[in-house]
């Protein structure tokens, strides 16, 4: 059989990754597919002439219109990223009933619900395996190899650099600036790192995630997000002793009400596996009804990892060419007519455990003041400790561990402590999960 001709969007740290292990892996991969496959047709406005497998690539060119509507190219692989023109690039290539293979969380999470019915209208496929966890097939296990389950609920580590960052404050006490460079060196950050340190990244794979755990169309704006920028390592060390690591987490759970969508800083229990994972590494906890807690675990970012999950959709796409349009896998794991429109919970029903780091004048009394506006609330104490005075020796860091309340009355109850004469400034709060 004719090998599969693909035409590649983009030859940076993804697209560069994907041309080396294409190339490296070329007998491999078309004993698996059961064709060989080519990418015949390449577009990149700079990228690295030294890079291994580009000689195997028959064109190069700066014209990513002219691989969308190459009569030849049956695949389209877009590695650019954002916006603009990758949305118009994609919409072209499935006018023109091509395949396409994305990395692009942005896209998918912001865009994904038009894209899927024009592919779908066109019958062909969008596979996009790579842009949640990187190299952890995640997309894949909750949309097939837990397709028999009810999904309860999922969490997950989904931010390489921000987990890089967190993880280099804790164990080297290094400055949050200086690690970030170091991400963005390594090539793990977005061209904004904005997007990883304020959580909009994981919001973007927590949204795809979210989709295909419960059926529902993919709401990138309705998705709670939080970044790290406010953890300072204070934090991380009270929380150390109260047996907890803060990792920030995407959380998405099935309730009566409504389906959680929310990213934010989060106080894992550090006896979890997930509480351990370090470094750039990803890994998504998912609970099903049937199979009970699993967890996934890999590197989130890179090129390599992430092209692992490029050429794996690749692959499918290659087995697919020949299903009818209707028996393939659908995108969102549900089939279309089949799409729930259960609501997103509001955060201010959301329910979580608190940590609360608050600094309070050393007098007697201000302690009560404190747990008397959290009684008066409904929010039960966990646990409390009072640190050595700050530097000025005025004030005393207190920690409180509560149990779940509402955000909204844990909004309050923050509001009425920021008020007490006693206590200065802002209360620190970060959410906890036991993930139990
Ligand atoms: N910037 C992302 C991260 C890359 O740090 O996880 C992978 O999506």
């Amino acid at each position: 059989m004719k090998p599969v001709k693909i035409g590649l969007l983009g030859l940076g740290t993804v697209g560069g990754g994907t041309v080396s292990v294409l190339t490296r892996n070329a007998e491999e991969i078309a004993r698996r597919a059961g064709r060989g496959i080519i990418i015949s047709h390449a577009a990149a406005k700079d990228y690295n002439r030294g890079l291994k497998g580009l000689d195997q690539i028959a064109r190069i060119t700066d014209d990513a219109y002219g691989v969308v509507n190459d009569p030849e190219v049956e695949i389209v692989v877009e590695l650019i990223g954002g916006y603009k023109p990758a949305l118009d690039l994609v919409m072209t290539a499935i006018a023109n009933g091509k395949h396409v293979v994305t990395a692009n969380k942005a896209l998918i999470a912001t865009h994904g619900n038009e894209i899927f019915a024009a592919a779908q209208k066109q019958g062909v496929t969008v596979a996009f395996e790579a842009a949640v966890a990187g190299g952890i097939p995640i997309i894949k296990a909750l949309r097939e190899g837990l397709a028999a389950n009810q999904i309860e609920w999922a969490a997950g580590i989904i931010n390489g650099t921000s987990n890089f960052i967190l993880t280099e404050m804790k164990d080297k006490g290094r400055d949050f600036d200086d690690v970030l460079k170091e991400a963005q060196a390594r090539g793990y950050a977005e061209a904004d790192p904005t997007f990883d340190i304020e959580g909009v990244d994981a919001a973007h794979k927590l949204t795809i995630l979210a989709s295909i755990a419960f059926g529902i169309p993919l709401q990138f704006d309705k998705v709670y997000k939080e970044g790290i920028t406010a953890i300072e390592r204070q934090d991380v060390s009270y929380a150390a002793e109260l047996g907890y690591n803060i990792k920030l987490l995407g959380i998405t759970r099935k309730t009566a009400n409504g389906i959680e969508l929310r990213v934010h800083p989060t106080l894992i229990p550090e006896h979890r596996l997930i509480a351990n994972v370090d470094g750039v590494m990803n890994a998504v906890l998912v609970k099903g009804d049937a199979v009970g807690p699993t967890l996934y675990y890999g590197a989130g970012a890179g090129a390599e990892p992430t092209a692992s999950a490029v050429i794996a959709d690749i692959i499918d796409v290659v087995r697919a060419l020949t299903t009818d349009p209707g028996n393939r896998v659908p995108h969102l794991a549900f089939q279309p007519k089949s799409m729930s429109n259960i609501a997103i919970l509001p955060m201010d029903e959301v329910q979580t455990g608190y940590y609360l780091r608050v600094h309070a004048v050393d007098k007697p009394g201000v302690l009560s003041d404190v747990t008397t506006i959290l009684g008066d609330l409904g929010i039960s104490i966990e646990a409390i400790i009072q640190k050595q005075p700050d530097e000025d020796a005025t004030l005393v860091p207190v920690i409180l561990l509560t149990q779940k309340v509402t955000e909204k009355n844990m909004n309050e109850a923050i509001r009425k402590i920021e008020a007490l004469d006693s206590v200065s400034g802002k209360v620190r709060r970060i959410r906890v999960e036991t993930l139990a």
